[in-house]
């Protein structure tokens, strides 16, 4: 990981001192830690192909834990500063559940007005102020930038969890995650992958990151359907075809979704538009059912959506009636989120290999009824 790492003095203590050389030489003898722990994670280039497959090596060790069949208290005594800034119910539960679900505790505000921001204050003031008493923030705020700004003011690991239009890194982690694990079910792998991202293109953080994180995958191949006007950044087009991704451009839904394994399907991002009737415009445009999926996709297309998916009259982009269809995979990637976000929590706090060591049975009854 070339950025991202936290500067100040304690967080080099915490290296040096607490995580010291278990950090390089994690219990099973993987080299592990060293790579994260004490480190922000900002956006996905500062992942290479290696960090990607050990995240996803540790995520997969969180099942029994996430799934209620074990717990853990390897977090026990730490504090996660969550700072919703804009709507959120995944991300922001499933962050604080994984940070639970390893023995920590959650301290959150929500929204500007609940703030002391409200009153003025810095991001670097906040920044200051919340990483005295947090072990490890994760932060969502509306501008691009903002995230980096107050992590580079923090003296403890801080996760974007959203900045603006720009990046969302532990969403395109858990999207790649569960397309890993959709395409294994087909006896396949993320190379050749062949995946279309539909929607908002422009504004969407998720398929940015998404975007930048199939470059470090061979022979794939990405159609983007989007209207003109929400096109995928030219830069982020540019840094696909660089790494030798085959990048289709089109408007037209059924010359994009034919022929891939995954539609990738994304709600217009109304928040980031100048007025609600500027994104009138485009809801509704490109709407995913039954019918539509059976009539253009290959059998057992995955059908994915980072949520939440605009329900309303008029808006539809992936319709309740693909509720049953076993290829409608957005359920398996909201719960990939628990997982996915464990693993990073566990490896920038330098414990990924301690997890089970701290494990014992639970005591409720963890039934699920489907
Ligand atoms: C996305 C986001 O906030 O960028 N949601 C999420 O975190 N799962 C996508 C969206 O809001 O459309």
């Amino acid at each position: 990981m070339g950025i991202g790492k936290c500067q100040s003095f304690r967080c080099q203590r915490r290296i040096g001192l607490e995580y010291g050389l278990s950090a390089q030489f994690g219990a099973r003898g993987e080299k592990s830690a060293l790579n994260f722990a004490g480190h922000h994670i900002l956006g996905i280039s500062q992942f290479d192909r290696g960090e990607v497959d050990r995240i996803f090596d540790v995520a997969d060790r969180m099942r029994p834990y996430a799934q209620r069949e074990r717990r853990t208290t390897v977090l026990e005594g730490a504090i996660l500063g969550s700072m919703f800034f804009e709507p959120s119910t995944r991300t922001r539960i499933s962050f604080g559940s994984a940070f639970n679900l390893l023995g920590g505790h959650v301290r959150e505000t929500t929204g500007f007005e609940n703030t002391a921001i409200a009153k003025g204050e810095s991001l670097y003031d906040t920044a200051r102020v919340l990483s005295g008493f947090s072990d490890a923030i994760v932060m969502r705020h509306p501008t691009a930038g903002s995230v980096s700004e107050f992590a580079s003011a923090s003296r403890v690991p801080v996760i974007n969890g959203g900045d603006g239009a720009n990046e969302h890194p532990s969403q395109a982690l858990l999207d790649l995650y569960t397309i890993r694990s959709e395409l294994a079910d087909r006896q396949r792998g993320i190379d050749g992958l062949r995946i279309a991202m539909v929607g908002d293109l422009r504004f969407g953080r998720t398929v940015h990151s998404l975007s930048r994180l199939l470059t470090r995958f061979t022979n794939v191949s990405v159609s983007l359907v989007s209207p003109a006007e929400l096109k995928m950044p030219a830069e982020l087009v540019d840094e696909m075809r660089q790494s030798r991704i085959d990048v289709v451009e089109t408007d037209q839904l059924e010359l994009g979704i034919t022929n891939v394994d995954i539609v990738y399907s994304t709600r217009i991002q109304e928040e980031r538009f100048e007025s609600q009737a500027d994104a009138d415009l485009y809801r509704g445009r490109f709407r995913l059912n039954q019918s539509i999926y059976t009539a253009l996709c290959e059998p057992n297309t995955v059908i994915m959506h980072p949520l939440p998916r605009d329900s309303r009259k008029g808006a539809q982009e992936l319709d309740d009636d693909l509720n049953d269809d076993p290829n409608l995979a957005i359920f398996r990637q909201s719960d990939n989120g628990v997982l996915v976000r464990m693993a990073l929590f566990s490896l920038i706090l330098g414990v990924s290999d301690q997890v089970d060591d701290y494990s014992k049975p639970v005591n409720w009854s963890t039934e699920r009824r489907f």
